[in-house]
């Protein structure tokens, strides 16, 4: 079988972890400290802090950039669950707006639209690996006084121009066992704010400023030095894998784009193909079932609507979001973003990992024509 995803670990990483296991320093320490240098530098960020998970990394950046109950963020309801979950677990409400029909990310003329006097900030999603459109949603964050938090989970390494996602602001990265680079679980946030850093810092473990001093409440989503010390080498190969997945996606679109809507990347824009994704707009159930038989492995990212799963639908009450903010935003059930709806029912990933051989890839081709025909 062929897979959608596969972690590629080597001797690196394995010397790294014995060194970290022969030190006795497990927990965080010097190799954070170092992972975090290179990761801000790779990002042309002034500060990195890591942490536990790329979740704990969006919760922690809507805290200190105080985002909390009466806010609004507005954000998309076409990606993974947990970048409206912290919006709801600071006690702020997630307002989902349409994407884009070409770049399945948020469309920022509808960010526009969205704002209330009670929003704080933006969340766009740099879906797949390809920069949301961050100039102009930079303006209208500035034209409205609005923070903007990045969920960067899946973008390590993508560019708008020469700047790289987690140079621009406060943007949050996932390290988890299928993303461009990985530490089995883990997380980055990134910024340019040295009090934003400061107050992530203070969160990330338990509000201590000094040992056993406590200025703030605050959570243990520390990163270990076993992780950091993977995630440095990975670090180091991320070029290395980002390349081959952007030559892998261009092998694809050169033998599909005649037959079905393949990936786009605005020009200047590098996508870094966490997911290499196409459209079947009808049967994408037998699509999936033909090619799990013919040996392909693919992955849907992502089949529901944030604001269609069980939970939003059916429980968002239990969450302080008063009540007339909640009959203004409308019961969830009411919600139709005709864009994410058709995506969700229509989106195929299909492997693009750097693990892939070019066999790999020609009967990807092959197998995914042989349904067009
Ligand atoms: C878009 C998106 N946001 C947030 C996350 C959460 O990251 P993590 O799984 O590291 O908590 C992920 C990854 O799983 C993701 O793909």
């Amino acid at each position: 079988m062929i897979s959608i995803a596969r972690p590629l670990m080597g001797s690196e990483e394995e010397a790294a972890v014995l060194r970290v296991l022969a030190s006795g320093q497990l927990a965080q320490g010097e190799e954070v400290a170092a992972f975090e240098r290179d990761f801000a530098e790779m990002c042309g960020a002034r500060e990195a802090i890591a942490v536990s998970t790329g979740t704990a990394a969006l919760h922690l950046a809507l805290l200190a950039h105080g985002v909390g109950p009466g806010d609004e963020v507005i954000t998309t309801a076409f990606s993974f669950a947990a970048t409206a979950n912290v919006i709801l677990l600071v006690g702020a409400t997630p307002v989902f707006v349409d994407i884009e029909r070409d770049t399945y990310n948020i469309d920022p003329t509808l960010v526009e639209a969205a704002i209330t006097p009670r929003t704080k900030a933006i969340m766009p999603v740099h879906l797949y690996g390809k920069p949301s459109d961050m100039q102009r949603l930079e303006e209208i964050a500035s034209a409205h006084g609005l923070s903007i938090i990045e969920d960067a989970a899946q973008a390590h390494g993508a560019k708008i121009g020469d700047r790289t996602i987690g140079g621009f602001g406060t943007a949050c990265f996932s390290f988890y066992a299928t993303k461009n680079m990985t530490t089995g679980e883990g997380g980055m946030l990134t910024t340019n704010d040295p009090v934003i850093a400061e107050k992530v810092r203070l969160l990330r473990n338990h509000g201590q400023q000094t040992r056993y001093y406590h200025t703030t409440i605050g959570y243990n989503f520390r990163m270990t030095n076993l992780q950091a010390a993977i995630g440095l080498v990975q670090l180091g190969k991320l070029e290395q894998f980002n390349e081959q997945r952007i030559s892998n996606a261009r092998f694809l679109t050169a033998h599909l784009k005649e037959a079905l809507q393949t990936p786009i990347a605005r020009p200047g824009y590098r996508h870094v193909y966490h997911q290499y994704t196409i459209r079947v707009l009808e049967q994408r159930d037998q699509w999936v079932a033909r090619l799990h038989e013919r040996g392909v492995g693919t992955g849907i990212h992502y089949p529901i609507p944030i604001y269609q799963q069980p939970f939003y639908r059916d429980s968002i009450s239990q969450f302080r979001i008063s009540l007339p903010r909640r009959a203004a935003l409308g019961d969830m059930s009411d919600l139709r973003l005709p864009e994410t709806e058709a995506a969700a029912m229509q989106v195929l990933s299909l492997p693009v990992h750097p693990a892939l051989s070019e066999n790999d890839l020609a009967t990807v081709v092959k197998e995914v024509l042989a349904l067009c025909n």
